[in-house]
């Protein structure tokens, strides 16, 4: 197989809180290839914008993270890196859009000046090339009548108009890696699904490797490859979307699918909840399996940490649970998951 786009080994994330130090991530491990989309889903907390921003290298020269593990991009460590090296990936291999389009677009500043500002850094192009190429941009995001919005402050747009100038930011110098993190939340349900299919769609076009976190497991069965299942800062399970959505092997996994609506059709009563919340990562997690509190099937080997399992099929499924392979699908088929 072709070297991964982008190789994370084994990433850790911990909070220095003067003499206190806590794991926000933990030991997580993916890749994600060219024309590949990795879907990042769980709860609120569970340490996903963290994982992408470490990837950005954001919190690099934040004092209060301390980071350790790999990130191999295009085979090269990211982590290894000087400030200003990292700023050219950041401008050109890696684009991200973020929760709110606020926090990327300036206020202040035209719509078309800042799509042209990575490429006015990082591209040798001239300001003529860099007005066509922001129009391009515009159009191919779904920006009605760009040359007359190019030149629109962000106010002047409506929100699925700002994300979509976001996507084409993101975009301008034709990055080879996508990263989003929910891009749609702040969006009504209808502008929400353009904007996923638009960057499903652009992944294609522009042949990029996409990291895209959601909530929305619907999404995720449609766009993505494979699935990585968070739950307090590690990988509880990850594998081919196909492959965890019809067998999970980590109870929590199949508590969040239980509670898809999709899943449920035809039920009128509420959907199944995960009882209890996630642990509070900055207050530290609990010792052995971090689900064990939440979890049904929490037996006496529980009070161990679980490593994540090695994949009997070989196509890299493995979850982080001590339940035998399958033992879940039994419970499962005999009702004993549904409350
Ligand atoms: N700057 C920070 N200082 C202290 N703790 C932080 C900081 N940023 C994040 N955390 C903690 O790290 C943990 C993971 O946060 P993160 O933002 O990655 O979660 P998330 O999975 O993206 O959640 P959400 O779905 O709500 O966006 C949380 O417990 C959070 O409180
Ligand atoms: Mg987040």
């Amino acid at each position: 197989m072709a070297d991964p786009l982008v190789d994370v080994r084994n990433l850790g994330v911990r909070l220095v809180t003067g003499q206190r130090e806590t794991s926000l991530v933990d030991d997580v491990s993916f890749t994600v290839a060219r024309g590949e989309v990795l879907c990042i889903v769980g709860e609120s907390g569970c340490g996903k914008t963290i994982t992408a921003r470490s990837i950005m290298g954001l919190n690099r020269n934040d004092r209060r993270f301390s980071l350790s593990g790999q990130i191999l991009f295009q085979g090269r460590d990211l982590m290894a890196l000087s400030d200003a090296e990292m700023r050219g990936i950041r401008g050109t291999g890696i684009g991200m859009i973020f929760q709110d389009p606020m926090t990327s677009l300036n206020p202040l500043h035209r719509i078309g000046r800042q799509i042209g500002e990575g490429m006015r850094l990082h591209m040798k192009l001239s300001e003529a090339e860099i007005r066509e190429r922001t129009l391009l941009l515009l159009a191919q995001v779904g920006i009605p009548n760009p040359r007359t919005r190019i030149d629109d402050y962000p106010h002047q747009f409506s929100g699925g108009m700002r994300q979509r100038a976001m996507i084409a930011l993101a975009l301008a110098c034709s990055p080879a890696l996508l990263i989003a993190d929910e891009p749609t939340t702040a969006l009504d349900v209808t502008t929400q699904k353009q904007i996923l299919t638009l960057i499903a769609r652009l992944k294609d076009t522009y042949g990029m490797g996409l990291i895209l976190i959601t909530h929305d497991l619907g999404i995720v069965a449609e766009i993505a490859d494979r699935i990585m299942v968070m739950y307090a800062g590690q990988c509880v399970e990850v594998g081919p979307v196909r492959s965890v959505f019809r067998s999970p092997r980590h109870p929590y996994t199949a508590g969040l699918l239980a509670s898809m609506p999709a899943a449920n059709r035809g039920r009128t009563e509420r959907l199944p909840s995960i009882r209890g919340t996630p642990p509070l990562l900055a207050e530290g997690r609990p010792q052995g399996c971090a689900f064990q509190p939440r979890c049904d099937f929490a037996f006496d080997r529980c009070a161990a940490m679980p490593l994540l399992s090695a994949d009997d099929a070989g196509e890299g499924h493995l979850d982080r649970c001590w339940l035998p392979s399958g033992r879940l699908a039994q419970r499962d088929a005999a009702g004993e998951m549904r409350r």
